[in-house]
C-alpha cells in the first residue's frame, strides 16, 4: 500500500476476526513502530503485549467494560518510563514523555494497517487497575492500550474538519492559505471507499 492509502484507511477497528496474529508479525510491527520520534531519542516507551484471554478480560473490565475489546486477539499496552525524560527536560519532561508514547502508539496503528491488521486506540481505562493486572512498576504509567487483530469490519476513511478550519497562515486567524475545495475531497472519499 502507498503511504497515503495506509494513512487514510487506518480506522478504529472494534470488530475482529477470530484469528490469531503470529507473534512474528507482532514483533515486526513493534520493531517498525519503534522508529517513532521521541524527545532526545530517549524512547521511554515500554510495551506489554497481551494475548492471554484471562488477562485481556481483566484489562477490558478496567477499560470501562468496553466489551468489544475481547474480539481483538492482541492488546499492546504502551507504558511510560518517564523518569529519564523528566530528568532531562524538567517541567516539560512529563508532557514530552506522554507525547513520545503517543508517537509509538500511532506508529503501531499505522504499521499494523500496513501489515493488513486493524487496531484501535483505547485511552479510557483505570490506570491503577491496569497497573495491578500487568504488574507495572510504580515508576511508570500505562498510557495507551492498542487492540490489534484482523478486521471484521470495513470502514471508509472517517470525516475530519476541513483543513481551512484547522489552519491559519503566518499568524493566528489568517485564513488565506490556498486549500483545495473541501467538496472535491469529500467526493473523492465517497467514491473510493477503502477495503480492509
Ligand atoms: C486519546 C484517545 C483515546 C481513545 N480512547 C478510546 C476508547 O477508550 N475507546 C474507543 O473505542 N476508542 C477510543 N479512541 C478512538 C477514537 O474514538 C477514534 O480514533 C476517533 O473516533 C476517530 O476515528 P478513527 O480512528 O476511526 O479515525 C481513542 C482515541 C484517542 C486518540
Amino acid at each position: 500500500m502507498q503511504f497515503k492509502e495506509v494513512y487514510l484507511s487506518r480506522r478504529s477497528i472494534r470488530r475482529y476476526k477470530d484469528k490469531e496474529v503470529p507473534l512474528e508479525t507482532i514483533a515486526e510491527i513493534i520493531d517498525l513502530a519503534s522508529y517513532a520520534p521521541s524527545s532526545g531519542n530517549i524512547q521511554n516507551w515500554r510495551l506489554v503485549v497481551v494475548t492471554s484471554t484471562e488477562t485481556k478480560h481483566e484489562l477490558m473490565e478496567s477499560c470501562l467494560n468496553q466489551g468489544w475489546m475481547m474480539e481483538a486477539p492482541v492488546f499492546i499496552v504502551v507504558c511510560n518510563d518517564y523518569e529519564k525524560v523528566k530528568e532531562h527536560y524538567g517541567k516539560l519532561g512529563k508532557l514530552y514523555s506522554i507525547q513520545n508514547c503517543s508517537n509509538i502508539a500511532f506508529g503501531l496503528t499505522l504499521v499494523a494497517k500496513e501489515h493488513g491488521l486493524g487496531s484501535c486506540w483505547v485511552g479510557a481505562f483505570d490506570e491503577e487497575a491496569v497497573r495491578r493486572i500487568l504488574k507495572i512498576p510504580d515508576n511508570m504509567d500505562p498510557e495507551i492500550i492498542i487492540t490489534l487483530g484482523y478486521a471484521e469490519e470495513i470502514k471508509s476513511p472517517s470525516l475530519r474538519d476541513i483543513p481551512n478550519y484547522i489552519t491559519f497562515f503566518n499568524y493566528w486567524g489568517n485564513k488565506t492559505f490556498p486549500f483545495k475545495s473541501h467538496i472535491g475531497r469529500l467526493k473523492q472519499i465517497i467514491k473510493r471507499p477503502f477495503k480492509k
